[in-house]
Order: structure tokens, then sequence, then C-alpha cells
């Protein structure tokens, strides 16, 4: 298929893009920096310059052309959540970068002449959406938390609109487990030193997805039209921060006692802490409906792939 790839130049994308070139997909990258995955060359692959977030970028020949020419879409573009303090100005760019960006897509899509363009959009969406708690169980049928990440409503909303002209996948991924980023990339030089331990009091949630798994969904449910809808997506077996801290230390072969105190990292990380102080217990019903065969369902095979 040809495809057009928005918010795929981050840490699932550099999974995500050669996975799909090794399908024999032909990819469109679109990013705000001119040379976006710079390792990666290969003849199926185009890299085209534009900010997403920016309708008048939309309506510019070579992205308007390339969302015509494309049979599918995925767009996972957002400001990194959990990287800064969440100030006002913080959370206006968390959100304007989601809302904005998903919404000049859906409305260059409904620009098109009818019976043209994308068959398929595949949205990005977090687990964020249900809010936080300790002992709720959250399936797709859940309804939407009222905290600080309910802009994953909004963002979903938006992706929403484009549901009458193409089939719509939205998934609500959970924490991504890869070597090289997000929070396990985070945690591990720290596990690897053996300074490593439960975040806070080691009792909230983690519902996490391996990064091959969550690549492997993406690549199934652009080419399996069985796939409509919201989906979790997140490993079936969530576990608490303590299980994860001490699976990550047997894992690595270190200890994994020493808890990290939940003040430091609020100092550091402002609200953005609440990402890892407070969790959610998140099960993939729909995937597991539909039959998706987790390579890494379980936390320990997780780990060792993602450190290996
Ligand atoms: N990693 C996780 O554990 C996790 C968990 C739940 C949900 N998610 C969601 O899944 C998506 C992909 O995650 P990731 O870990 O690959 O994220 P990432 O490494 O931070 O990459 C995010 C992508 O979004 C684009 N982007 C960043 N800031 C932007 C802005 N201000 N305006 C427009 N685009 C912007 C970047 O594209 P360019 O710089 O190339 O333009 C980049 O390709 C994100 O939306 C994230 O919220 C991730």
């Amino acid at each position: 298929m040809r495809m057009l790839l928005v918010g795929c130049s981050g840490f699932v994308g550099r999974a995500l893009v050669p996975l799909l070139l090794q399908h024999g997909h032909q990819l469109t990258l679109v990013s705000r920096s001119a040379q976006p995955l710079p390792a990666l060359q290969h003849p199926l692959l185009t890299r085209l310059r534009a900010n997403p977030a920016d309708p008048s970028s939309w309506s510019q020949p070579p992205l308007q052309q390339a969302l015509a020419a494309a049979e599918a879409v995925v767009n996972l573009a957002g400001e990194p959540i959990a990287e800064k303090r969440w100030t006002p100005a913080h959370l206006q760019l968390l959100h304007d970068s989601r809302i904005h960006t998903t919404r000049a897509l859906v409305q260059a899509l409904a620009a098109l002449p009818a019976g043209e363009g994308p068959g398929v959009l595949i949205n990005g969406s977090a687990i964020g959406y249900y809010g936080t708690s300790a002992s709720q169980s959250f399936s797709e049928a859940s309804p939407a938390g009222a905290d600080v990440l309910r802009l994953c409503q909004a963002w979903e909303a938006e992706a929403q609109a484009a549901s009458g002209r193409c089939r719509l996948v939205i998934l609500r991924i959970g924490i991504v487990l890869g070597g090289d980023g997000g929070a396990l990339g985070k945690m591990l030089p720290v596990f690897r030193l053996g300074f490593g331990g439960p975040i806070g009091d080691g009792q909230q949630w983690m519902s996490w997805i391996s990064r091959h798994d969550l690549c492997q969904l993406i690549a199934q449910a652009l080419e399996d039209p069985a796939y409509a809808g919201t989906y979790n997506a997140v490993a079936p077996e969530p576990c608490s921060m303590a299980q994860f801290a001490a699976a990550l230390g047997r894992c690595l072969g270190r200890p994994s006692l020493l808890p990290v105190p939940g003040p430091l990292l609020q100092l550091l990380l402002g609200d953005g802490a609440k990402v890892v102080l407070e969790g959610q217990r998140v099960l993939p019903e729909r995937l597991q409906q539909q039959g998706f065969a987790f390579r890494d369902g379980q936390l320990n095979a997780a780990l060792a792939a993602a450190t290996s």
C-alpha cells in the first residue's frame, strides 16, 4: 500500500517504519524536520518536510498530493508527554500538537474528492484517556477520566470526524517498552547501575505493550479490514510498578530495591510525574476478541526482548 505517516519519526516510528518497509509498503514520512530517521535509507521511503499541525501545509501540493495518493494514513503526532514540567504553556503544546494535527489531517481528508484518498486511518491515543485508578480495570467500553489527560478524549473526537470517510482505528496506547526510549529507556541506565527500584509506593498499575507488538498491531490494523474502532493497545498482563521494577532487576541481574521517591519526581516533572506515580489497569479486551497474537504477552519476555 501507499502510506502517509505522520508523527512516525520518534520512538515508535523508528521501529514502525522499517517494519512497514519490510512488508513492502511505499511510505511518505511527513515530519517537521528535514531528515527524520536519517539512518534509514530505502527506495520505498520518501521524506516530506511539513508541519502537519498547520492546516495550510495540507493545502500545499506536495502534502496534498501525497494524501490524495495514499491508501492508508498513520497519525501518531504529539509533543512528548513526560519530558517537561506541565506548565500551562506546555500543557497547551501537548494539547495543540495532537488536536491541531489530527484536525488538519481530517479536514484535508474531507476536502478530497469523494471516492478518493485513503481507505484507512490509524490514529494514536493513550490509556491516559481513562484517568488513573488504583482499583478499577478499564476496557474499551469504560468511560473517559476527568484528569489532565482528558486531552485524549478531544484527540479521539478529532479523529472520529474521519469515520464516515474511511475505516478508522484508534489505538489507546499503553506504556511502550523499547530499550532505546520511552519510560524503559529512561529507567535502564539507573537499573543497570544497580540503583533502580519502584517509583513512588510501587502499588500503581502499569499497563504496558512491547514496541514490537505495538508495531505489529499497527501493521495488522492497516492491512486487515476486520480492525475498526477503538482498541486498547496494551499487553494482557498489566502489573504493579513494584512488579515491574523487580522483573527489570531480575532481567538485568541487578538489585532493584531502592524506591525512587515520588516527591523527587514531582520536583523534576511537576504534574508530568502523574504519568508514572499514578497508573491504570487497562485490558486489551477487543484485541483478544479479535485474536491478536502478542509475541511479548508476558512482562519477562517483553523486558528480555527490549534489553537484549
Ligand atoms: N511511547 C509511549 O510509551 C506512548 C504511550 C502512550 C501513547 N503514546 C503516543 O504515541 C505517539 C507516538 O509515541 P512516541 O513514543 O513515538 O513519541 P515521540 O518519540 O515523542 O514521537 C512523536 C512524534 O510526534 C511528532 N511531534 C512531536 N512534537 C510535535 C509537535 N509539537 N507538533 C507536531 N508533531 C510533533 C514528532 O514528529 P516530527 O518531529 O518528525 O515532526 C514525532 O514523530 C505519541 O503521540 C504519544 O503520545 C506513546
